[in-house]
């Protein structure tokens, strides 16, 4: 990839995805359950850019939406409405009637409270609500406490016992099916055991609601499938597909899985340009023109990207590199082994399509950064670099005289 030539084009810092990786990527997981019915439905908040939905819309996929904006996203992108989920522990009513409304294929449901409400706003539209409900297995995903999702303690789900009150509740409404069940553990997962544990437990409890005649028809996984940012090993995708079908023993519901990190993570890189170098004491830093606001996950999880340094310099040596944001957060990587640069020499941040522009913000009044596809060697702008106007748009007609 021409990188030089992209940061002339667009300027920086950038975005990059490549296009090609991210087909590849999700016919992969597809195919991992081949011969089974299945629905990847590609989990919207990893990377919501209407071009990369889009894509993924085209190949067929599925779409798991966390508010009722990233619904809109995904049919306003040409998703099929039958494949879109419609997750989250804090749904507005608005967004409830408007799922209702926009007839997706099922609302999955986070708690009793939240069930009750569908079931109102449901009768008051004179509609019947296709839910799923998440069960939380108490399972620990050993992952970062900050994305791990399946214990007692996260705010996620319900458990086993809750699960099939809420479903024999809604056999019996008139308006609310339930055709789903669901569970997600967590983000970032390398070993998948956890993951087959769970789905063992879901299994089994849909098992039960079968023989209470309550039909599932779709057995969602959730998302969670880890990547590689440093060293950790690749997630083996048949072994991850065949531990969940030996937790389904025969049952033949339709596999649903929601996966947002393993399609796009890889995918994507944060081109940055050096603005300086400085050395304060002993400790070198390098100033770039990416910051926190662009890529927030070094700072909110002491997560590890893999920084390219662009340059011909020689002796290596250790440096953080850091944003122009006034926090001593605001970093990317730190104690990485960098050869000399100097202004203008550019830094490729590795492993970022995921969670990447999506957590990104306005922080310190600094524009999002512009987002470009690589598609079969061509490179397009998918999102226009802000500019202060944008910034400033919904403030402007207040400002007294
Ligand atoms: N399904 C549900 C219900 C989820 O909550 C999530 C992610 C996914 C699917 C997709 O998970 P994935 O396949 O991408 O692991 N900002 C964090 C990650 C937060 C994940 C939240 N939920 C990060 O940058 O690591």
């Amino acid at each position: 990839m021409d990188y030089k030539q992209l940061a002339k084009t667009y300027e920086t810092p950038l975005y990059i995805y490549d296009f090609n990786q991210i087909k590849k990527r999700y016919l992969e997981l597809k195919n991992s359950f081949a011969g089974r019915k299945s629905l990847v439905c590609y989990a919207v908040k990893a990377n919501s850019n209407l071009s990369l939905l889009k894509l993924l819309a085209n190949l067929g996929s599925g779409f798991d939406c966390v508010s009722f904006n990233e619904v809109r996203r995904a049919i306003l992108a040409g998703a099929d409405r039958y494949k879109i989920i419609y997750s989250g522990v804090g749904k507005q009513d608005s967004e409830i009637k408007d799922a209702i409304n926009a007839n997706i294929l099922m609302i999955n449901v986070e708690s009793s409270a939240e069930l009750d409400r569908i079931e109102e706003i449901a009768k008051s539209l004179d509609k019947i609500a296709r839910i799923s409900i998440r069960v939380n297995p108490n399972i620990d995903p050993k992952t970062h406490p900050y994305i791990s999702t399946g214990l007692n303690e996260n705010k996620f789900g319900v458990n086993i016992n809750e699960a099939k009150k809420m479903y024999i509740k809604a056999k019996n409404s008139q308006f609310l099916n339930p055709i789903g069940i669901h569970f997600h553990i967590g983000s970032q997962l390398i070993d998948i055991m956890p993951v087959h544990e769970a789905a063992q437990i879901v299994s089994n409890l849909m098992r039960e609601l079968k023989a209470l005649e309550i039909d599932i028809k779709f057995f969602d996984i959730g998302g969670g499938v880890g990547i590689r940012y440093k060293d950790e090993k690749n997630v083996d995708l048949y072994e991850y597909a065949q531990g969940i079908l030996s937790a389904l023993k025969g049952q033949d519901e339709t596999i649903v899985c929601e996966p947002g990190r393993f399609i796009v993570g890889e995918s994507g890189v944060l081109l940055t340009k050096v603005l300086y170098e400085k050395v304060n004491n002993d400790k070198r830093f390098v100033v770039v023109d990416g910051a926190m606001n662009d890529l927030l996950r070094p700072s909110l999880y002491g997560a590890y990207h893999e920084i390219e340094a662009l340059a011909d310099g020689l002796n290596l040596s250790k440096c953080d590199i850091v944003g122009p944001i006034c926090e001593s957060g605001d970093f990317l990587g730190k104690d990485r082994d960098m050869p000399e640069l100097k202004s203008g020499d550019l830094l490729v941040v590795k492993c970022a399509g995921a969670y990447g522009f999506g957590m990104a913000s306005n922080y310190n009044s600094r524009c999002k950064a512009a987002e470009v596809a690589i598609e079969d060697g061509k490179a397009r702008l998918i999102r226009k670099r802000e500019k202060f106007e944008d910034l400033v748009a919904n403030e402007i007609e207040f400002i007294g005289e």
